[in-house]
């Protein structure tokens, strides 16, 4: 006691003579270092055995933000080594429990609606954009009517209306942009993608109408509806700041377009058209009713966002890839003209199921770059998990990251190698999933109002993820990037501008993860040499 008197004394008097700034900073310190060291403390004394391990932070709040949200997939792995597949961190100042492996999956994507609730954690962000009464705006049980008037419209016959829509497309982007005019060139690729897919998903989903509406006004308020979508928005997306009444001005914007355009074609009468927005305006809920012209609106705008981040950021990933490996490029080459021709007809719906390794590209590019590296849910009763004794309290969020067993050695050889052969059967770096591909039967199929969906429980691969929010754009997408991939390699030759066989870094710095930016390669045109 009389030594704490002792310092006690002269502190205060050192403190006492500091200027009122320096006053503020030293206070400021001490308060940092006391709550640093109680949370040290805590987490060193007070750990619930109920509770997965906890992920050690030194500051209270900020916890593992910062390690997390630089590199996602590699603070996964290093505490799966750690902890194991289910562990604890802080984000933002809330305990996230991440659960990876199949079984994490499982658990997550799987879990019953009475213990799981996505629309809990997304609406924040997703309502200003995508506006009122869809998707998380509404109960969970009028998103699934939603997702299946959606998914109805997505039929083959509907497909094969698309392959030659999505064609055309891109050669004639490619002919007309001043970066691919010439012989060859260097290009920074991610831009040219992420036009490529709005101009082909608009025209195939939306109609030509919509797409026309891409040149002049409608691209640059997709992208300040976008600046909606910035991480920050998690905390500030009711802040009047200039980004969010940007979005709010675009959101308005683009419905009162879409319902403009619903509107004009009701009048014309038009039948038999094959895009969403026709099959949407035919639709009608259980209850009887029809879809709302604003409703409408608002899937369109959720369905071009959702499908332009996960859709472009792939695209690129695989043309990179591609100039990273010019020896698969010229096999994607070979495979279209020995199973559609030398002359390369018009690429038709039916020529995509010939062309396995063209397939194979966007399996294996999901497999490393799946663009949403962590789907969260919040927990709405203390949920135990099987085999351990962990409950996971309703205080904390779920964190689902699929991305993990499809980089887990466990389950595909050589994990880190980009190798697209390894989907075929024969090759010596097929993984399990392929070798044992699952029987029709054997493979467990769910109805959550949507039609059937493979429960994908104990599957290691699950880019389109699974469960009621599973993707209902995965065949489109497939179909378009597919079909991308296709008339690109008719047209060109990529390598990396040094030759080498590098592949640049990743871009997590939005929701939805992408190459960095400038992702520059050289290309050469086949037809001009
Ligand atoms: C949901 C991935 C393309 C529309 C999802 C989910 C994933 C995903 C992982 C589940 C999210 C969750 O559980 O919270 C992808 C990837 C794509 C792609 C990797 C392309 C490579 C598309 C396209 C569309 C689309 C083109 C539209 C045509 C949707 C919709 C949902 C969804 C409506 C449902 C959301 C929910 O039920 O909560 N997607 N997607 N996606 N996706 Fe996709």
């Amino acid at each position: 006691m009389g030594l704490v008197q002792d310092l006690a004394g002269p502190l205060a008097e050192s403190f006492g003579r500091l200027g009122l700034a320096s006053q503020v900073a030293v206070a400021v310190a001490g308060f940092l270092l006391v709550s640093v060291v109680l949370n040290v403390f805590s987490q060193l004394l007070f750990q619930d055995a109920n509770e997965p391990p906890l992920v050690f932070h030194w500051f209270p709040f900020v916890g593992s933000t910062i390690t997390y949200g630089m590199d996602p997939p590699r603070f996964f792995k290093e505490n799966k080594e750690k902890h194991g597949d289910c562990f604890t961190f802080i984000l933002l100042g809330k305990k996230t429990t991440v659960y990876v492996g199949p079984k994490g999956n499982d658990f997550i994507l799987n879990g019953k609606i009475r213990d799981v609730c996505a629309e809990d954690i997304y609406t924040v962000l997703t309502t200003p954009v995508f506006g009122k009464d869809v998707v998380y705006d509404c109960p969970n049980a009028k998103l699934m009517e939603q997702k299946k008037f959606m998914k109805v419209a997505l039929t083959t016959e509907a497909f094969r209306s698309y392959v030659p829509i999505i064609s055309d497309e891109v050669t004639s982007y490619f002919k007309r942009t001043a970066d691919f005019k010439g012989k060859s060139g260097i290009v920074n690729i991610c831009p040219k993608l992420a036009q490529i897919t709005i101009f082909t998903a608009s025209h195939a989903l939306q109609g030509k109408e919509i797409r026309d509406k891409f040149d002049e006004k409608l691209a640059d308020l997709y992208h300040d509806l976008d600046m909606g979508f910035s991480p920050i928005n998690f905390m500030l997306h009711w802040a009047p700041l200039p980004w969010n009444n940007r979005r709010d001005h675009a959101q308005r914007t683009v419905a009162k377009i879409y319902m403009d355009t619903i509107k004009a074609r009701r009048a014309r009468g038009e039948t038999g058209a094959q895009d969403i927005m026709y099959h949407l305006m035919n639709s009608t809920y259980k209850t009887g009713n029809p879809v709302p012209d604003h409703e409408i609106a608002h899937m369109m705008i959720a369905l071009l966002m959702a499908g332009q981040h996960s859709s472009s950021s792939t695209s690129a990933w695989i043309m990179l890839r591609l100039a990273s490996r010019p020896d698969i490029m010229e096999d994607l080459y070979q495979e279209q003209v020995k199973n559609l021709g030398a002359d390369l007809p018009p690429l038709a719906y039916e020529d995509l199921a010939k062309l396995p390794l063209n397939q194979a590209i966007v399996k294996e590019t999901l497999r490393l770059h799946a663009p949403i590296h962590s789907i969260m849910r919040a927990v709405k009763q203390p949920m135990p998990v099987p085999g351990t004794k962990f409950v996971i309290p309703t205080s904390h969020v779920l964190l689902a990251a699929p991305g993990v067993s499809a980089s887990d050695e466990q389950y595909f050889p050589e994990p880190d190698l980009w190798e697209p052969h390894r989907w075929s059967k024969e090759s010596p770096l097929a993984p399990s999933i392929v070798r044992n591909e699952p029987d029709e039967e054997e493979d467990e199929k769910v109805d959550y109002g949507y039609g059937l969906v493979s429960k994908g429980a104990g599957s290691p691969y699950l880019p389109f993820g699974a469960g009621r929010h599973r993707c209902i754009g995965e065949q489109f997408a497939n179909v378009q990037l597919q079909t991308i991939v296709a008339m690109t390699v008719r047209l060109f030759r990529f390598r990396n501008v040094d030759g080498s066989d590098k592949v640049i870094g990743t871009d997590y710095a939005s929701l939805f993860s992408r190459p960095l930016e400038p992702a520059n390669i050289y290309w050469e045109r086949r037809d001009q040499e």
